[in-house]
């Protein structure tokens, strides 16, 4: 028995949403990570409590909000994070800006793998860095195609002057979630180099099929201080309106710089981003499970559709 509906379609041209207005009406709009549904109930009735309480001065993360964020690393992932250690962040786009003016002095050089989500090519031009790259290699296999790393080529991109790897894990657009094996790889070869990793780890729960997400910094201790790791639930639960988002840095003095290239410029999350964040990650999880579900079930659909004779 399913509790959800996820078959009810809604109107969301002239809603001022991005995606639907930026092509005719005669075009299905499939480019953006922005989904069709509704926030799950929990978040909506969280965030109608907040609206009828009426005053929106100031916010601030509340402990209950870290608590949650903390639990769900540990139940996920074994992960031992604490409050501390989270930095939160109105968006990812901007903290991958940030985390390039935190890491890098003017000039210096930032390691990406291509193709990749557009933004992760444009923060180091942002900040007047230089952009190393590293391109991942496709294969095509019984009517699909797989794309891995090429560790000498992941190597040979790195510059005397580069100091940050920028990785997409789960990747946009190649849609894999990195093995342990390839992560030990790449970090390897960051530690080997002495380079910060910066690990976008936005749609690390929206996965299809059996996979699974492993954070980049979770490989060892040693690792984890190398590490800027980016997240938030605005991918899963259809929240990125409300930009609230958080990087995760366990290196105090690593925390420490990129706050303060963040200072006076990132303003801090809307609270109605916070209320959602909270609603989303303690009471969504039937919602959360049902979607991955009915994803699947698209999934399967379109690749029938486009390939009959499979
Ligand atoms: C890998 C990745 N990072 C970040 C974002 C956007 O993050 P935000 O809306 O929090 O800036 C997207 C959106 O598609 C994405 O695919």
């Amino acid at each position: 028995m399913t509790h959800y509906d996820f078959d009810q379609t809604y109107e969301r041209r002239g809603t001022d949403s991005e995606k639907w207005a930026a092509y005719g009406n005669d075009v299905l709009p499939l480019w953006v990570a922005d989904m069709d549904f509704p926030a799950p109930p929990a978040v909506l009735d969280a965030l109608h409590d907040r609206v009828t309480h009426g005053i929106f001065g100031y916010g601030g993360v509340t402990a209950e909000l870290s608590a949650a964020i903390c639990n769900r690393l540990w139940e996920h992932y074994q992960w031992k994070v604490t409050p501390d250690q989270i930095v939160f962040q109105p968006g990812l786009v901007s903290a991958l800006n940030v985390s390039c003016r935190a890491v890098c002095p003017p000039g210096a050089g930032v390691l990406v793998q291509t193709p990749v989500y557009p933004p992760f090519l444009s923060a180091p031009i942002n900040q007047g860095l230089q952009l190393n790259v590293a391109e991942l290699t496709v294969t095509c296999s019984s009517q699909s195609l797989q794309y891995s790393v090429d560790y000498s080529a992941f190597e040979a991109a790195i510059q005397p002057n580069t100091q940050l790897f920028m990785l997409c894990n789960p990747h946009n657009p190649v849609g894999r979630c990195f093995t342990r094996e390839e992560l030990t790889n790449i970090a390897d070869i960051c530690t080997r180099h002495d380079l910060i990793i910066c690990a976008d780890e936005i749609h690390c729960d929206i996965l299809l099929d059996q996979s699974s997400h492993l954070p980049i910094a979770t490989l060892s201790p040693e690792i984890a201080k190398r590490c800027i790791t980016l997240m938030a639930p605005s991918k899963t639960f259809n929240i990125p309106g409300l930009y609230c988002g958080f990087a995760i840095i366990q290196d105090p003095a690593l925390r420490k710089r990129y706050q303060q290239a963040a200072n006076g410029i990132v303003p801090q999350v809307n609270l109605l981003g916070l209320t959602a964040a909270l609603a989303a990650y303690t009471h969504c999880e039937t919602w959360h499970k049902e979607l991955l579900t009915y994803l699947n079930g698209n999934r399967d659909f379109l690749v029938d559709y486009v390939v009959p004779e499979r």
